[in-house]
Parts: C-alpha cells; sequence; structure tokens
C-alpha cells in the first residue's frame, strides 16, 4: 500500500495565526483564564489542549464582564459584537483572519456608499454572519441559485458581492455568471481564500489517483465536510475522521487498496495528521508481514 499525503493538508494561515496568537497570550496570562467566544477552532482535541493552557470557550458574550479578556477567532464576528464586548469592558483579542477582516471593510465601505450587498455562503456559518454584522445596508445572503428569490427585484442599481471565504471557486463564477445574465448590475469582490482554493483542488487531483481518501478533521468543521463530499465525487472511497482512533485496522485491510491519499481540514493540526499517517503505515507494515509469512507457509 502506498500513502500520499496532500502538501496543503492540515492548517491554512488564518487559523494557524489564531492560533498562535492566542497560545502566546495564554502563556503571558500565566494561569488568569482567556476566553474564546465559540471554539477556536472546530477540533476537539485542539480545543481540550487548549483548556489545559487556561483558555476557555464561552458560547455567548452574554457570559464575558469587566476586566476579562476574550479572543474573536478567525472566522470574525460582526460590528456589533466589538461594541458588546467595549460596553462589558472586555478586552479583546481579535484573532480574525486578515482575508476575512478585508471583507469586513469591503461590505462596510460598501454598504456605507449606498451599495446593497449579496454574500454567497451559509447563512448559519459565523463567518457569514459576522459579515452580515458589517453591512450597513440591504444585506442578502444566497448559496445557489434556488435561493435568487431572495435578491431585490430592481436589478439596474449597484450591488456589491463578496464569498465565504470558503466558497466553492466553481459555484461562486456559475452564480456570479447567472446574476449578470440575467440583469443584476454587480460589482463583484472575488473574496474567496486562495489556500482554500489551492487546498480543495490539491484534494480533488489526489482523489482522483488513489483507491481510498482519508480526509482528517472535526466533525463540525465545514470546509473539512467541503473536502470530503469532494473527494468522495472523484474517489471510489473516502472516510471522515476525526483522528486515529477512529481508523479500524480491520476496515482498512477489508478495503484492500493499494493506493491511499491524505488530506485534513484547515483546522486539523499537524500532530493529529502525523498519528493518522503513524497508524496507516503499522496497519500496511503488518498487512505485509501477514502476507510474507503468508507466502512462507504456502511455498
Ligand atoms: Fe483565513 Fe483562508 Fe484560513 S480566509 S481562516 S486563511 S481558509
Amino acid at each position: 500500500m502506498t500513502i500520499q499525503v496532500a502538501k496543503t493538508a492540515g492548517f491554512c494561515f488564518g487559523v494557524r495565526n489564531a492560533l498562535e496568537l492566542v497560545e502566546k497570550r495564554a502563556a503571558e496570562k500565566n494561569g488568569k483564564t482567556l476566553y474564546t467566544i465559540g471554539p477556536l477552532i472546530h477540533n476537539p482535541d485542539v480545543v481540550a489542549r487548549l483548556e489545559g493552557q487556561g483558555v476557555k470557550t464561552v458560547a455567548d458574550v452574554s457570559e464575558l464582564g469587566a476586566g476579562d479578556e476574550a479572543a474573536i477567532r478567525a472566522h470574525g464576528v460582526g460590528e456589533a459584537v466589538y461594541r458588546r464586548l467595549e460596553e462589558q469592558q472586555v478586552d479583546i483579542l481579535d484573532a480574525t483572519c486578515p482575508y476575512v477582516k478585508k471583507i469586513h471593510n469591503i461590505v462596510r465601505e460598501e454598504s456605507l456608499a449606498g451599495c446593497p450587498v449579496i454574500i454567497l455562503g451559509n447563512p448559519e456559518h459565523p463567518e457569514v454572519k459576522g459579515i452580515q454584522g458589517w453591512c450597513q445596508n440591504d444585506c442578502f445572503i444566497i448559496q445557489s441559485e434556488e435561493d435568487f428569490g431572495k435578491l431585490p427585484q430592481r436589478k439596474e442599481q449597484e450591488i456589491c458581492l463578496v464569498a465565504q471565504t470558503t466558497f466553492n471557486i466553481f459555484k461562486f463564477q456559475k452564480i456570479v455568471e447567472k446574476l449578470r445574465e440575467i440583469g443584476y448590475n454587480l460589482r463583484v469582490f472575488p473574496t474567496i481564500c486562495k489556500s482554500t482554493h489551492e487546498h480543495q483542488q490539491e484534494a480533488i487531483d489526489l482523489a482522483e489517483q488513489v483507491d481510498v481518501m482519508i480526509v482528517i478533521g472535526g466533525k463540525h468543521s465545514s470546509n473539512t465536510r467541503k473536502l470530503y463530499e469532494l473527494c468522495l465525487q472523484r474517489c471510489p472511497k473516502a472516510l471522515y475522521i476525526e483522528n486515529a482512533q477512529e481508523l479500524s485496522p480491520e476496515e482498512i485491510r477489508s478495503m484492500k487498496m493499494e493506493k491511499v491519499g491524505i488530506t485534513a481540514g484547515a483546522s486539523t493540526p499537524n500532530f493529529i495528521m502525523q498519528e493518522v499517517i503513524r497508524k496507516m503505515s503499522e496497519i500496511n507494515t503488518f498487512e505485509e508481514l501477514l502476507n510474507e509469512s503468508f507466502k512462507e507457509v504456502h511455498s
């Protein structure tokens, strides 16, 4: 069995940056709690490790009080959350990814100049809610052509269009084309993150060459789920696992695979990937030994 790992697998720049910022600040606080609003990244192993360093997750700003310090995640938050934290005299450690911050600035400026805003993305995702929170004018969130009914009927007015950083680039191009075709006057800002695109493209290329793709990442991580779905479309088999413990040697052996590809979501740390690679190599070695002894017995 050969194992190939995608070069772009794992942490993206924004997630690595947020994690480093939070770990550094937690160490400086010397045991005093640092809060994050929502889990810093969608990976239970990392969240557990952070807890050991004094980083606690709160679900909502209302749980914080004067003198607390709270980190804002790479996904970013809306303007109202900053105001609320300031009112509650909470210190802010801003770990918003600079690429997400750029979208906040675009929608703020464009909407202040009178442009309504269309966001291509998942309305339930915190990044999209955060972007919406910087709009000062009408804001429409759509994911596909089926949502076009939500858009304003007046098409001649200029509309600013941005996308969630992890939005599928091909879908983005198709939707923009379609909107222009039906007459919308768009100012398009291609805000899809390059690292997401490269990550997805490499996973697709690898999935086309192997028998099984293993996709590692938290079950609540939307970018890992997207990677998994893309791999599943290109490869006869794909496994979605959170860590090495979820790999069953029996299941792996029963698949009789020759080529295995491994990739991981943008919130998957290196140590989890290494554990998966190690476990796959051990299963592989065991398999080879088994085959060798089988040959010896029958020769
Ligand atoms: Fe930032 Fe791109 Fe990661 S927007 S959080 S570097 S996926």
